[in-house]
């Protein structure tokens, strides 16, 4: 009995190499990296004291430095055990938990299909290119030319043209012999009940080949190129051969991209993947008329340990960063995760790269966040709860969240890591309240942090800070509160953050005329150029006279240790600080509408309860300042390094 290639590969993929080798020797603790998929031993196929045998579950195969044995997990087994191919093939089967293909004829001759309908796809292949070179191709290379598709990447790419006719294809492919049912188990003929015979599928579109990760054409993407037509893209229906959710546009490429080192990146679209292709990055891929599935999870993860997924900086972004995570979060295991990397708002890859160049997207790529960060950020959803019991339904979301990884171990670093970051966000208050009612000094709760991070950690820059704070310091600088400086220099190092939060942004309540102007000037030089840069908005602020006031918040908060608003700091950091700078400027304006409304009071009635309501607000704004102080210092938290500059 012959075995379906894809039969092979689905048991190759399910099953790491290094199971299969490490049931016959013992891995080098030291050498081997099993979180990469690397293991060294002693080469069960020769004798030798010091390990150089290697397996490697990235590329499903084995190789003996020593004496050249080689192969794949079935070479593997038949080689060390003697046993037959097809008793190797039952054995991994079973380990794998991949069923046995049923024995019988008509399997075996879906196979033969299957190797024809390869064929048949090439024949395709070659007759879309050959009508892109030819005289009919000419408004396809001309709109090729104008979205910047080189001939090169037309090339690298295969790109072809379907002529707009109903039976082209279908006739070059009968005059090579190909049968009607082939034509139709490939996909690139159409059978409806209305016309009497079958015609071709993709007219008049410009063709993208889709290729296994052999690189064989299992499938063609047709963009039609005027804007009219009812689908922009027309994808290959499933076949034999195509299966969409097991299929990544260049992932045959991108694999290889990715033993090279590149980074694997995971787009939208078919112009996404080879813009970024030919601007460098090789590990481009993206899914096919889908979004991603588990599947394409398990693909990705046999080429890198950490794939970026890009998305889009709008909510509906936002909507399938969430998706994502849902589909990744069970799958998650030791050392295999996502990145997740937001586009600016308005452009994909492809518009990226073509309006703003390759570092731009270097840029997006390299400013991705951990997997852990961008649930928190979903769930916090850039509010930092307010009540206890806001605080708890947060605190279950995210347990929620931790509770659906499938692995254990993950699974409990991800509830450890959020109860760390709710720790750093709620607990400090309650200590910093205590000692501030007592007079000031820094309470204890920082203080134990700022033991377990040890010296010139950030806990030793907060109480430098609350030393230094507007309340217990009074007319520190006239431009602006340490808080409203925080607020104003994220701002103007990371423009992008006020997109979203425009709103709440315009409705803040700035003490300092200063600050006021100045955000009032940001705001409405965004308002005006949505993608402007840093560069731009400190040219523009200068202009309007606020350069000075801006040098002067800077080294203000420099003297302070701030360290979010750094340019250099990453976008999730400084949104995180932003987040929380103003969810305090909130908490605070509020509290000195109440300090005034119980001072009034005081003033009717001069009773101990009102004195001691105005004491407790004044408490609860030392507390804000507090907590504003530790906060800064929450960086080393999500494990990334406390600058002070
Ligand atoms: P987009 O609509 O974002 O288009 O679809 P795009 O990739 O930017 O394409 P251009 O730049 O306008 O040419 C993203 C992906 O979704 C699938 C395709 O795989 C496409 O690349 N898609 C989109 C379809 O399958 N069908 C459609 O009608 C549209
Ligand atoms: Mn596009």
């Amino acid at each position: 009995m012959r075995f379906s290639d894809s039969f092979l590969d689905e048991i190759r993929q399910r099953l790491p190499i290094s199971q299969v080798v490490g049931e016959h020797v013992l891995w080098d603790k030291r050498k081997s990296q099993p979180g990469r998929g690397d293991f060294w031993a002693c080469c069960p196929f020769h004798g030798e004291k010091s390990p150089s045998f290697h397996a490697d579950d990235r590329r499903g195969s084995y190789h003996c430095f020593g004496c050249g044995a080689h192969g794949d997990h079935f070479r593997f087994l038949t080689e060390k055990t003697g046993m037959s191919f097809p008793e190797a093939v039952e054995r991994l089967a079973g380990m794998a938990g991949v069923p046995m293909p049923a024995r019988d004829e008509r399997a075996e001759k879906r196979e033969a299909v299957r190797r024809s309908l390869y064929d048949v796809m090439e024949l395709a292949t070659k007759y879309f290119e050959a009508a892109l070179a030819h005289n009919i191709g000419a408004r396809a290379r001309g709109y090729l030319f104008e979205r910047g598709v080189s001939a090169q990447a037309q090339a690298r790419f295969r790109i072809g043209y379907a002529p707009d006719s109903s039976n082209g294809l279908k006739e070059h492919l009968a005059l090579n012999g190909v049968t009607a049912q082939e034509m139709v188990d490939a996909g690139l003929v159409v059978v409806r009940e209305d016309s009497p015979l079958p015609y071709d599928r993709f007219r008049n579109r410009v063709m993208f080949p889709i290729t296994d990760f052999r690189g064989r054409v299992i499938a063609f993407g047709g963009r039609a190129m005027s804007p009219d037509v009812p689908a922009k893209y027309l994808n290959s229906p499933e076949t034999e051969l195509f299966h969409k959710r097991q299929t990544l546009y260049n992932g045959q490429n991108a694999r290889q991209a990715a033993n090279d080192g590149k980074t694997v990146i995971v787009v939208e679209g078919y112009l996404d993947v080879i813009s970024a292709v030919m601007a460098g990055f090789e590990g481009a891929v993206a899914p096919l008329g889908t979004a991603m599935t588990e599947e394409h999870a398990a693909l990705l993860w046999r080429m890198s340990d950490s794939p970026v997924l890009c998305f889009d900086g709008d909510s509906a972004g936002l909507r399938a960063a969430e998706r994502a995570a849902g589909i990744v979060l069970p799958l998650l295991q030791p050392g295999k995760t996502v990145r997740i990397a937001t586009l600016p708002e308005g452009l994909d890859p492809d518009d990226l790269i073509k309006k703003h160049g390759r570092d731009a997207f270097t840029d997006v790529i390299d400013r991705a966040v951990a997997l852990s960060d961008t649930v928190w950020n979903i769930e916090t959803r850039g509010v930092l709860p307010e009540t206890p019991e806001a605080r708890a339904a947060l605190e279950a979301r995210l347990r929620e969240r931790a509770n659906s990884i499938g692995d254990s171990s993950v699974k409990r670093h991800y509830m450890q890591a959020f109860d760390e970051k709710l720790q750093a966000f709620f607990a400090p208050q309650r200590g910093a309240r205590f000692e501030a009612g007592r007079g000031g000094k820094f309470g204890q709760g920082g203080a134990q942090r700022g033991g377990l991070s040890g010296r010139g950690s950030p806990r030793l820059v907060v109480s430098d800070t609350l030393r230094n704070s507007r309340l217990l310091k009074p007319g520190l600088t006239a431009d602006a509160t340490p808080r409203e400086a925080t607020i104003i220099l994220s701002l103007v190092n990371h423009p992008h953050l006020a997109e979203i939060r425009l709103e709440m942004l315009a409705a803040l309540d700035f003490e300092t005329p200063t600050a006021r102007g100045i955000l009032t000037a940001i705001l409405d030089i965004i308002s005006r150029d949505h993608e402007i840069g840093r560069e731009s908005l400190i040219e523009a602020l200068g202009l309007r006279n606020f350069g000075e006031p801006l040098d002067r918040m800077r080294r203000l908060l420099a003297r302070q240790g701030v360290w979010q608003i750094g340019e250099e700091i990453a976008q999730a950091d400084a949104e995180t600080g932003l987040t929380h700078a103003l969810a305090l400027h909130n908490k605070k304006v509020q509290l000195n509408r109440e300090l005034k409304a119980a001072e009034l009071a005081l003033g009717d009635d001069p009773s101990e309860e009102t004195f001691e309501r105005l004491r407790d607000i004044q408490n609860q704004i030392t507390t804000v300042d507090g907590t504003e102080a530790l906060i800064e210092g929450f960086g080393s938290l999500s494990g990334r390094a406390t600058r002070s500059f």
